[in-house]
Parts: C-alpha cells; sequence; structure tokens
C-alpha cells in the first residue's frame, strides 16, 4: 500500500478558518455527528438515477448499498444526481447528450470536496458519459452496473430487448401481427428493472467497464435485481474507499494495455458497435492514444466466444448462470494483456483465475469459438476517407462482396416519406444510402443506420440489403449495415455527393468501400453542393455543432478532449 497522502477533501473540511468553518457547518443541516470530516475518505456516488431513464430506476435504492459499504470501510458517502439519458425516449437521441452529461459528471466533482467516485451506471450511455468526465477529473474511480433485465418471455420463449423492434414493421406487414399480440410483447420483453438483457449497448458498456478493470470482477452480468448485485455494490462502497486510501486512479488502470483488452473482449462477447465511438471517447478523456484503425487490427480476428442475442441465442441472465465475463477474460487469456490491474488491486487474469464455465451452450471455447472472427472491420476508401465501420458478424455472408446501385435518401425525412413507396426503384442488389445522420447533420449521430427495407421487398422475403450511412446502430440490430462514415455528408463528406443509380463497391474482406464515380465528376459534385442549414443556432445544440469531432474521433467535443485534473486552485471566498 502506497503511502497515505492528505486527503483532497481535507482541503475543504480539515481548515481552522473561515471557510474550514463554512465548508463543514452548512454540512451540519444534514445532522452529521462531530468527527464525519475529520480525514475519512469523501466518497462521491454519482447517480444516474432518473425516472425518465426507466433501465435505471433501481438505482437510488442500489446507491443506499454502496453507501453502507463507504460507511463499513470508514468513508463518508455523499450521493449526487447526474445528467440521465434514457435511451428509449430522448429525441433526437441520447447520444446528442453524452459530451453534455459527461461535462457535468466532470465540474460536479472537480468542484466539490470528493476524495474516490463510485458511478452508478446502467443505460447505455449513462457509462460512457459519466466515464468521461470521470477521467477528466482522474480521481480514484470504481464503475457499479446497474445491471440488465431479466430475461423476455413471450409465449413461451425467449425474448431479448431491443430485437423485436426491428422486427415490428415485418411482424405487422407480413405475418399480421394484432395490436393485443404486440401488447403481450412490450409487456413480457420488460418485466424487471434493469437495462436491456441482450448484447447491445447497455451490456456492452457494463462489459467493457470490467474489462478495462473498472469494476470488481464478475459485476457485468449480474441481473439488476439478483440479491448479488446489491453485494456487488456494497462491496464496492468499501473498495473505493480503500482506492482513496492507496491512490489508484483511473489513470493507473486505463492504459493503452487495458484498452487493448476491453477490444478483444468485445469482439470475443460480441459487443455492440457503439462501442467503438464510446471507447475512443474515454481514450481521447484519459489521454491514451488509440485510434479507429486499432479495433480492427486488435480486434477483428478474434473468435466469438459468447451466444447471446442479437446475434447468438441466450441473453444476459443466461450469462450470469454460466459464469459471466471472468469466464471469458480466463479463456481468452492467449489474447489478452494479463498483468493489467483492475480496481481491486489485482490483475485481469488474478480476478479470473478460479472461474469456471457452467453453460457451454452459452459461453464456448477459444478452442471451438462460436464464429472464428469476430470483431469490426473498418473499411476505407473514397466513400469514407476517414474510415466506416461494418459488424461483419451481424451481416450477410453473401453481401460481404458486393456492388449495387445506390438508391439515395438525402436525410430521415426523406427516407420516412419514400422508403414505402411502391413506385420507389430499388431492388435487393441495391445500396440504401441514407445522408444527414452523423454528428453534426442530425445532429448527434442517432441509431438510424439499420433503417428498415421497403416493404415491397420484406414481402418478397427479402431479409437484408447493405445500407450506407453517417449514423450508428443499436447494439441489438444487425444486418449488412455500413456505419459511422467520416467525414459526415453534411460537413461535406463525398457520402454527400452520392447521387441515384451511383455504382457502389463493398469488399469486407479487403476492408474497402468505394464509390465508382471519377474525381472529376466528385470534384465537379463538390464545387455544386451547398451545405444544409445549421439544425440549431442557439444553447448547447448550437455549441455541440460547433465543437463536435466526427466519428472515428470519437464524436466527443474538441474542447473536452484530454483532462484538467481534480485540482481547484480558487476557493469560493
Ligand atoms: Fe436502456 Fe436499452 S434502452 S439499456
Ligand atoms: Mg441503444
Amino acid at each position: 500500500m502506497k503511502q497515505e497522502k492528505k486527503l483532497r477533501s481535507a482541503d475543504w473540511f480539515g481548515k481552522d478558518d473561515k471557510m474550514g468553518f463554512v465548508h463543514r457547518s452548512w454540512f451540519r443541516t444534514q445532522g452529521y455527528p462531530d468527527d464525519y470530516f475529520q480525514n475519512k475518505p469523501v466518497i462521491g456516488i454519482c447517480n444516474t438515477w432518473s425516472e425518465l431513464t426507466p433501465c435505471n430506476g433501481h438505482l437510488r435504492d442500489l446507491a443506499e448499498v454502496v453507501k453502507r459499504g463507504v460507511i463499513e470501510a470508514g468513508g463518508v458517502p455523499l450521493e449526487f444526481p447526474v445528467t440521465s439519458l434514457g435511451e428509449t425516449v430522448m429525441r433526437p437521441t441520447t447520444m446528442l447528450f453524452r459530451n453534455l452529461a459527461s461535462m457535468d459528471v466532470e465540474e460536479t466533482i472537480r468542484a466539490n470536496p470528493i476524495d474516490g467516485v463510485v458511478l452508478l451506471t446502467g443505460c447505455d450511455k449513462t457509462t460512457p458519459s459519466t466515464l468521461m468526465g470521470a477521467c477528466s477529473v482522474n480521481l480514484p474511480t470504481i464503475v457499479v452496473p446497474g445491471g440488465p433485465m431479466l430475461n423476455g418471455r413471450f409465449r413461451g420463449e425467449c425474448m431479448g430487448s431491443g430485437t423485436f423492434n426491428w422486427l415490428i414493421k415485418e411482424k405487422q406487414g407480413v405475418e399480421n401481427y394484432s395490436a393485443a399480440d404486440i401488447l403481450e410483447v412490450e409487456t413480457g420483453v420488460a418485466r424487471s428493472q434493469g437495462h436491456c438483457m441482450t448484447m447491445g449497448t447497455a451490456s456492452t458498456m457494463a462489459c467493457m467497464v470490467e474489462s478495462l478493470g473498472l469494476t470488481l470482477p464478475g459485476a457485468a452480468a449480474i441481473p439488476a435485481v439478483d440479491a448479488r448485485k446489491k453485494v456487488m455494490a456494497q462491496l464496492s462502497g468499501r473498495r473505493i474507499v480503500e482506492m482513496v486510501r492507496e491512490d489508484l486512479k483511473l489513470s493507473q488502470i486505463l492504459t493503452r494495455a487495458a484498452f487493448e483488452n476491453a477490444i478483444v473482449v468485445n469482439s470475443a462477447i460480441g459487443g455492440s458497435s457503439n462501442f467503438i465511438i464510446h471507447l475512443l471517447a474515454i481514450a481521447g478523456r484519459i489521454g491514451v492514444p488509440l485510434t479507429l484503425e486499432d479495433f480492427d487490427a486488435i480486434g477483428s480476428k478474434v473468435p466469438l466466444l459468447l451466444n447471446l442475442k442479437p446475434s447468438g441465442q441466450y441473453l444476459m441472465e443466461d450469462f450470469y448462470y454460466a459464469g459471466g465475463l471472468p469466464v471469458i477474460i480466463r479463456e481468452m487469456q492467449s489474447y489478452l494483456h494479463n498483468n493489467t490491474i483492475t480496481v481491486n488491486g489485482k490483475s485481469i487474469s488474478t480476478n479470473s483465475a478460479s472461474a469456471a464455465c457452467y453453460n457451454a451452450a452459452v459461453i464456448a471455447t477459444v478452442e471451438q469459438p462460436l464464429k472464428p472472427a469476430a470483431g469490426m472491420a473498418v473499411l476505407k476508401g473514397n466513400l469514407c476517407e476517414q474510415g466506416a465501420i461494418i459488424k461483419p458478424s451481424a451481416a450477410s455472408a453473401h453481401l460481404l462482396k458486393h456492388r449495387g446501385r445506390a438508391v439515395v435518401f438525402e436525410n430521415i425525412e426523406d427516407y420516412h416519406a419514400r422508403i414505402d413507396d411502391p413506385a420507389l426503384d430499388i431492388d435487393e442488389h441495391c445500396v440504401i444510402v441514407l445522408k444527414g445522420a452523423g454528428p453534426v447533420g442530425y445532429p448527434g449521430m442517432p441509431e438510424v443506420g439499420n433503417v428498415d427495407l421497403p416493404m415491397k421487398l420484406l414481402q418478397q422475403g427479402i431479409k437484408d440489403m447493405v445500407r450506407i450511412s453517417d449514423g450508428r446502430m443499436s447494439g441489438t440490430a444487425g444486418g449488412t449495415v455500413i456505419l459511422h462514415v467520416s467525414p459526415e455528408s453534411s460537413i461535406g463528406g463525398v457520402l454527400a455527393l452520392v447521387q441515384n443509380g451511383d455504382i457502389i463497391e463493398l469488399d469486407v474482406a479487403a476492408r474497402k468501400l468505394h464509390l465508382d464515380v471519377s474525381d472529376e465528376e466528385l470534384a465537379a459534385r463538390k464545387a455544386r453542393w451547398q451545405a444544409p442549414a445549421p439544425r440549431a443556432t442557439r444553447g448547447y445544440v448550437k455549441f455541440y455543432i460547433d465543437h463536435v469531432q466526427q466519428a472515428h474521433l470519437g464524436a466527443d467535443l474538441d474542447v473536452l478532449r484530454g483532462g484538467s485534473g481534480d485540482e481547484v486552485v480558487r476557493d469560493l471566498h
């Protein structure tokens, strides 16, 4: 253990002067005893609880359990609310507010007498937003993921969160599902507290923080309503107090090796494509060099071990009963940096050494994986000079090498207006191109990339087509969908210049995405191109549009990259 240093909070509470009096006295309104702020680590419990974020609706109760642990270990827990982002309701997309929420977290931690932080997270963006903010301060920090819902149930079958959404048009239009049928799914698929229990973005984020070393081992997969989730929360409360005493900061855990481990694990679990944009942003905050190309180089040849929807059969509850993420980490040791340390001070290999798999149908082995190569492929070409991504394991094999005629939609309104027009000139060999879905253009880069196919093709039994956009896709979705095209169309990327009838060539094995139009013609189109009017002229959204970086950099604001540490020189008087 390192030599104990003076607590950061002592600079507020430990002084004999006027400001010491002010900082202590008002806390007395809450009835704290004399010894409460005397050399006890103050633990900020950063809570993303909100009734507008149903996936995080249980975090107020969970915070109380964290506090038990903090007090047991001799710390002082102080819970604070931060901006919470509810994936299924916020318009136009939670991604527009991820960076805003991170600013709230960062400034709240830095401005207050906090020695260590517990991040209570759940729904998709609540993990990266809080972690990005915490990284820019770099105090000892531990994450307590809120946990997935219990498995969804519908007519005797398991049903995953999110997976039905993408079929609803087909179910209604082709299989004649009634309103009563849909209501039955609606209630059966969300039958307990917690976040989505498919390997969507929330579960991906929980596994990301565990593989980075930021949770106690095994935390990611525990269902929200399982009593062992509370045990994990209480132990995390105890541990953060020790981390403060050891001065074990985020930057000591978040090394380049830890980021590489997270990429390997994300491939092995078949994690969401959103993993890329969030991990890039987190790396940017903590100052670890990480590029879009790293995800392909490190992750694309990693075998798939986890059989979870949307790409597989099972759900997070099954993953937990099968042994959870430590089984994957132990199984993947030949691919990992095994000596990276985690919040409990031990290495990831030590933490997973005794992990046992209790269900081989859910977690496969490296020797006999579900797929030999599972990660994300990064495409390059004139259509995406700074890159685009595709998840080949979620795509159709026959479309991975494809030449097709572009059918172009200038924005999402144009798409909705025309996609089901019986007169639309489109067949299954065409490439659907959606513009205006990038960080600047939408704004906020929503999860619209996996646009539904035209009804007339669905009715012919067509299940997949190549789709290209500068947007993202939900972690619960799949298909031959090319996402995160950078630079985006709204700032004049080549995507903006695609016209109906242009030929687009995709070759995933060669990592190529090419618009078969001559450079001269593209230059002429560019000269005629006019940028769309900005979607906001004031407020946060204007600030976002002016400062957001492109997808290949993680879509953080340029002014938010890096950190400012925990020091605040001036007091309030
Ligand atoms: Fe909140 Fe899926 S909508 S985790
Ligand atoms: Mg989502």
